[in-house]
């Protein structure tokens, strides 16, 4: 199907991350690509450190601030020295392999709404953050003010969208009121007056959720919504985000270790490793015939009840993946899963897999795909 840019929220071309540390360069993110379409919800799931945040945070302007601010404080000359030739390369509109070092930040291309965000100034994506980009981030409840009741929390953002004074005090609370409704907070007209401590965890994060609606933005953002839930209150936080993506068809990109959350609400998904995505495709048949050996693997260290019953069917084990995920801050050749993965070949550890379109929406960074046993 030919997609027209009108029928795509956000486009991520050829993305690298890298922060800077006492170690030197950190390669959060390599050449990652995807795309999210119109009402699309599009997962992000992978291992601890795989670089999830990181790609969440180059979308938002804020990797290049986080990075600089961590290299600051850190006072490395080396550091410093890396930033400025940054500076230098973008003043010149020089990428690394053009200017011939390694720099710190982002590369690539991120579009959304016909603008590459990677080319924003400060202005532009303020503009821009909290209206049409919304962002839930990890961590979560912490980010709610405990001194304000959450209609003025949850309004907060549309006043400040409000450059031209055209919203009424109604307007404004008629939204907050449907989008609370919307998340299932339950007598929204009395628990507004309420503050975050007043709601339980779940409630809290239900709150945050509708804050990241409530601007009716074309693309929310959540990180691990559900990390330290019990699973009543997991599934309550997702049933609201299923709910007002049917409701409002806003573009989701929604970032997850866990399996259950990624298969629930998304259509899609990326499974991130040491800063790649090595299989990105429709969820259910990532999730249910996985082809990367990572995908499986990251699976099989902690499967479904279902899968757990396929396992034993065949006679295998479930075991955890061998070995530690590379240190990102090291330089390393070929495929980033070569270290830890049964099927390793020479070519696997001499050189980096192309990341490939096997059949329409179907991607995979493997040398030996086609190879491999069927799962
Ligand atoms: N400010 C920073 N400075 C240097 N390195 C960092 C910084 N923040 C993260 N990293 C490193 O970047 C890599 C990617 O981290 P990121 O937080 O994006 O992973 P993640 O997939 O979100 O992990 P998790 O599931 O634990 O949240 C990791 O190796 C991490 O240690
Ligand atoms: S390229 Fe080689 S090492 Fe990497 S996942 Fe494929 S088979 Fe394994
Ligand atoms: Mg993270």
């Amino acid at each position: 199907m030919v997609v027209t840019s009108d029928e795509i929220t956000l486009k991520v071309e050829n993305l690298r991350a890298y922060y800077t540390s006492k170690k030197g360069l950190v390669k959060a993110v390599n050449n990652v690509s995807f795309e999210i379409r119109k009402g699309e919800s599009v997962g992000l799931f992978g291992e601890s450190g795989a670089g999830k945040t990181s790609v969440a945070l180059a979308i938002l302007g804020m990797f290049e601030h986080l990075s600089r601010y961590y290299a600051s404080t850190a006072a490395n000359e080396e550091n410093k020295r890396l930033w400025t030739l940054k500076d230098e390369a973008r003043k010149k509109g020089l990428t690394s392999d053009v200017f011939g070092e390694e720099l710190p930040g982002i590369e690539g291309h991120i579009w959304f709404k016909g603008k590459d965000l990677v080319t924003l100034d400060e202005n532009e994506y303020r503009r821009l953050l909290g209206d049409e980009i919304t962002y839930v981030p990890q961590g979560t409840t912490k980010s709610l003010n405990p001194y304000s009741n959450i209609e003025e929390q949850t309004s907060e953002v549309l006043w400040v969208h409000d450059e031209d004074n055209e919203l009424k005090d109604w307007q404004v609370m008629k939204r907050v009121l449907q989008t609370l409704d919307l998340v299932e907070l339950g007598d929204v007209d009395i628990r507004k007056d309420m503050k975050p401590s007043q709601f339980s965890v779940g409630e809290d994060q239900r709150v945050l959720i509708a804050m990241a609606l409530v601007s009716l933005p074309a693309l929310m953002i959540a990180d691990e919504p559900t990390t330290a839930m019990d699973v009543g209150v997991q599934n309550r936080v997702l049933d609201a985000i299923q709910i007002v993506r049917n409701e409002l068809n806003i573009s989701m990109l929604l970032i997850s270790n866990n399996q259950g959350t990624i298969a629930k609400t998304c259509d899609k998904v990326g499974v991130m490793t040491a800063g790649h995505i090595v299989e990105f495709g429709d969820t259910i048949r990532v999730l249910n015939s996985p082809g990367h050996p990572f995908t499986r693997a990251f699976i099989m260290s902690n499967p479904s009840m279902e899968l757990i019953r396929k396992i034993k069917e065949k006679g295998l084990r479930i075991r955890g993946i061998p070995g530690n995920p590379p240190d990102l801050a090291e330089q390393h050749v070929g495929c980033p899963f070569s270290e830890r993965c049964e099927y390793a070949q020479d070519i696997c550890r001499e050189r980096i897999p192309e990341y490939r379109e096997i059949e329409p929406d179907y991607w995979i960074l493997c040398h030996r795909y086609e190879e491999l046993p069927e799962w």
